[in-house]
């Protein structure tokens, strides 16, 4: 055994106590083999000497080391390792945390996670919500009584698939406003529409299947299946949406956003989505329908939802309460075909159970009370005001930019000429406007040959903007690009 000092050279140079010092060091040394298994400690008193420290410092360390299983101590015959040394990696090929990861792993590290901003200020940031117009105080009162009824049932385990009332709510509530042929049974709740496209990628497709993606699109879900392993395949759009044409390789998943393309904002037309359910029976593969925001309908009545005009059970239509009630309540929803319901529910309960449920019971009460359906009525005309200001405000203070007309939302995409992007969003984020660039959405890096004409922009968020931080803002971006300016 090697003399027991040098083992605690750094003794008495921390912050900790000195047993809790004394303690560390000793599990530290026979978890390393320097103490090894059923070696015979030195007696309390005889270390207390030779580390000048008090008797009942090393007492107080032994029992603790005894309380934890590294040592037995046997009256007259002294203090004992009990355990061997852990085997540990040997020093030269010290385990790197890169190297740990397995080759999923690794693809969901590269493949960019999707994430919203922190506690924005006022700035540009898209797809946000007016958290003040939100009837916080309703909310609170349907909470309560929620909690009164059952709050003891809700603070259970509960079913993977969700709250059978907040089920019943959505399969109402989108039959009647989107066009949705569904019932209870084939919603299944989840905490975000990205968990809903993530489950999809995982168990519709294999490592190295094509998945056809918007071309510009949202990141989030170019991040679940390059997570998935699978092979993304951009695929244009125009003023009609996704647009399929010429040779694509066949997928097997096809990602789209036809109440509202992410991030252009045209509604996908009626002939188009005819197109892409025959090319989907063609090809036998699945769509995701992502309708992040289709509550906020302005100009005219929408298109009813493609899952409506599939007949053969090929789109899972995938809806979230982040923009129409508010972002950090995670709840959000897929509407499956029914051959689809057991292997996602499964896979919901295997990869975190299930949603909070008592915020689906209060959801599922504000839905079934009518508020939802008032705070959407309020909503729309105060977001469409508020797109209307920021056209306006756009034109008079920021004439380079072309906003993209859209007739939903939270955001609007404004167009830029070329090499004015590169050249205005680093110093304008400087100031704080937090302006997303176009460039960020498309699959096809710049320099490579484009599936498309590439567009250069802007997303900009007014949902969460009164009317003066909008004029300021389109102030600040106007004094900036404007003439004289650099
Ligand atoms: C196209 C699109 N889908 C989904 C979402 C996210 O919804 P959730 O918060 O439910 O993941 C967003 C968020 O901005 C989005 O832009």
């Amino acid at each position: 055994m090697p003399a027991l000092p040098t083992l605690f050279a750094d003794l008495q140079q921390g912050d900790l106590p000195l047993h809790e010092q004394l303690v560390r060091a000793l599990r530290t040394a026979i978890l390393a083999g320097q103490l090894p298994q059923h070696s015979r400690l030195p007696a309390s008193r005889a270390l207390a000497r030779d580390l000048a420290l008090s008797r009942s410092t090393v007492e107080l360390a032994y029992a603790r080391l005894e309380a934890e299983g590294y040592l037995v101590r046997k009256v007259g015959a002294g203090s004992f390792v009990a355990i061997a040394p852990r085997q540990t990696p040997p020093r030269a090929a010290p385990l790197r945390a890169a190297r740990a990861l397995s080759r999923r792993g690794e693809a969901m590290q590269a493949s960019g996670s999707c994430r919203e901003e922190v506690n924005p200020g006022p700035n540009f940031g898209a797809g946000q919500a007016d958290a003040l117009a939100f009837p916080g105080e309703l909310w609170g009162k349907l909470l309560q009584q929620r909690w009164r009824r059952e709050g003891e049932r809700l603070m259970r385990y509960g079913d993977p698939q969700g709250l059978p009332a907040l089920r019943e709510a959505i399969a109402g509530y989108l039959m009647q406003s989107r066009g949705v042929n569904c019932d209870p049974e084939q919603i299944l709740i989840l905490t975000s529409s990205q968990q809903g496209i993530q489950l999809a990628a995982q168990l519709l497709t294999d490592p190295g299947d094509c998945v056809w993606l918007e071309e510009p699109g949202y990141p989030g879900a170019r991040s679940a299946m390059v997570s998935a392993g699978a092979k993304v395949h951009p695929v244009p759009v125009d003023e009609e949406g996704l647009n399929p044409v010429g040779s694509l390789p066949a997928p097997r998943l096809i990602y789209c956003t036809p109440s509202h393309q992410y991030p252009l904002g045209m509604a996908m037309s009626l002939p188009r989505r005819m197109t892409l359910l025959a090319e989907a029976a063609r090809h036998n593969a699945w769509i995701i329908e992502d309708d992040y925001d289709g509550e906020f309908q302005y100009d005219q009545r929408p298109l009813p939802a493609l899952q409506g005009l599939d007949s053969q059970g090929r789109v899972l239509y995938v809806g979230t309460f982040s923009k129409v009630l508010f972002g950090s309540l995670r709840l959000a929803y897929l509407v499956l075909p029914h051959a689809l319901m057991t292997p996602f529910c499964q896979a919901r309960a295997a990869v975190d159970g299930h949603s909070n449920q008592l915020l689906q019971g209060v959801t599922a009460d504000f839905i079934q009370g009518g508020h939802f359906a008032a705070h959407l009525r309020q909503m729309r005309p105060l977001y469409r005001s508020r797109r209307d200001l920021l056209v306006e405000t756009l034109a008079s203070q920021c004439p380079t930019l072309t906003p993209i007309h859209t007739g939903a939302g939270l955001q609007l995409c404004a167009l830029l000429p070329p090499g004015e992007e590169a050249r205005w969003t680093v110093p304008a984020n400087r100031q704080g406007l937090g302006l997303r660039p176009l460039s960020d959405f498309y699959l096809t890096p710049p320099d490579a040959a484009p599936p498309c004409s590439r567009h250069e922009g802007w997303l900009l968020g007014y949902g969460a903007l009164d009317n003066a931080s909008l004029r300021q803002l389109c102030r600040a971006l106007g004094r900036l690009m404007g003439p004289g300016a650099e």
